[in-house]
């Protein structure tokens, strides 16, 4: 290895592992890339599994002749260093198919044919070293992404669990106060006891969102057909009291089946239909519809089903349709309208855990409809081999 280069300059220089004996091609190569890269001439192939261990070069060029049994040792990169493998370039004498195939059934990204084109071999290198030190760059960053991410799951659910129980004690002592020393307050005491005891259930209230928002990943089930129809027919005999108190009409067309986590819809229709009931317009009984939307027309690569869930009720200005999916995101007031603005949040984590989408349509005054897409089919699980 040339060592008249600094270490910091190395550190940022691709480094390429040249294997397939001293040959004066080799040497020729190597003259051409250690102007911009820093270069390892690998006399035997012997050592090249040793080398590329202890290096974590970005390009290996390997070659198949019988001196050097690159085939073999691409396969055993592929197996050993996995996700840290370098680029890997087979090099061998005149176009071969057998060879071109066996190359790439070893783990190769790229063949080099002799004679050797040498301009058209310098952008070759030079493209798949790029491209190695993207894939490994978003390699690490999608890991740092999902260890985020589980450090962030983790840190809600551990806060909103803990905070359950110093506000069972608020709560518990504020109604002590109330059933045993009620007599002793003056009036205002008795409004700020019953205002304490009022922002206690809302907090619980927030508190039980946020765990339930973290649990939708943690307590996932498997996806399994489920039928949307039962599913929205279950929540309306679920919310029967609230319908009947509102003389709400509610309308379901046959909505479909779908590959999905059966609580996770409930939860999502529960939401969506629930929200219809709350927001409905003073004057007007609530009037419901649940029907589907025909396929998208070309069907695009996955079918999907759609499904709408539209009422009459007061609406909202359609410049708020993104913001209202927010995590505490809401749009009326909580001495007209109770609850946490964390419903809609769950419903788009839902429809999104299940590669679909929701949005929503309104003008204020004029009813609201949300679109749930979801696909019909689940993507299967890649399975971790190797990993
Ligand atoms: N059908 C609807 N009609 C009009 N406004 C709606 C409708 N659904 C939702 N919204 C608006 O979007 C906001 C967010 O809804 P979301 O369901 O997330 O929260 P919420 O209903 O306030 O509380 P909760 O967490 O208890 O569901 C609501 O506060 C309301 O302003
Ligand atoms: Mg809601």
């Amino acid at each position: 290895m040339p060592t008249d280069i600094s270490s910091s300059e190395q550190a940022n220089r691709s480094l390429i592992l040249l294997a397939g004996g001293n040959t004066p091609q080799l040497r020729q190569m190597h003259a051409l890339l250690a102007a911009e890269h820093t270069v390892i001439l690998a006399e035997s192939c012997a050592y090249v599994m040793e080398l590329a261990a202890a290096h974590f070069p970005d390009l290996i060029l390997l070659s198949a002749r019988n001196d050097c049994d690159g085939l073999y040792v691409c396969e055993k990169l592929q197996k050993n260093l996995f996700k840290k493998r370098p680029a890997a370039v087979m090099l061998f004498g005149p176009e071969d198919d057998e060879l071109i195939d066996l190359s790439f059934a070893a783990g190769a990204d790229e063949y080099i044919t002799e004679p050797i084109h040498w301009k058209l071999f310098h952008y070759r290198i030079s493209f798949l070293i790029q491209k190695r030190r993207a894939e490994l760059e978003l390699h690490e960053f999608a890991g740092r992404l999902e260890r985020t991410n589980r450090e962030l799951q983790d840190f809600t659910y551990v806060v909103s669990h803990d905070l359950q129980e110093p506000l069972h004690l608020i709560r518990a002592f504020a109604e002590r106060i109330t059933r045993k020393s009620n007599s002793v307050l003056d009036e205002q005491g008795a409004v700020y006891l019953q205002r304490i005891e009022k922002a206690a259930v809302r907090m619980q209230g927030l508190i039980d969102g946020i765990l339930q928002y973290s649990r939708l990943t943690t307590q996932a089930r498997e996806f399994i057909p489920v039928d949307l129809t039962g599913v929205v027919r279950d929540v309306i005999s679920d919310l029967e009291v609230r319908i009947d108190g509102k003389k709400a009409k509610i309308s379901i067309a046959e909505l479909g089946t779908v590959e999905a986590d059966p609580l996770q819809m409930r939860q999502l229709f529960q939401n969506l239909v629930s929200n219809a009931l709350k927001y409905s317009a003073c004057d007007v009984p609530p009037c419901i519809e649940v029907y589907p939307l025909p396929p998208p027309v070309p069907a695009g690569r996955r079918a999907s089903c759609r499904v709408v869930v539209k009422d009459n009720g007061i609406g909202f200005d359609s410049c708020f349709q993104e913001q209202i999916f927010g995590m505490f995101q809401r749009l009326h007031g909580r001495d007209e309208y109770n609850g946490t603005g964390i419903g809609l949040a769950i419903c788009k984590k839902i429809v999104e855990r299940h590669g679909g989408s929701i949005s929503a349509r309104s003008s204020a005054g004029q009813g609201a409809e949300f679109i749930v897409v979801l696909p019909v089919r689940q993507k299967k699980k890649k399975s971790k081999a190797g990993a």
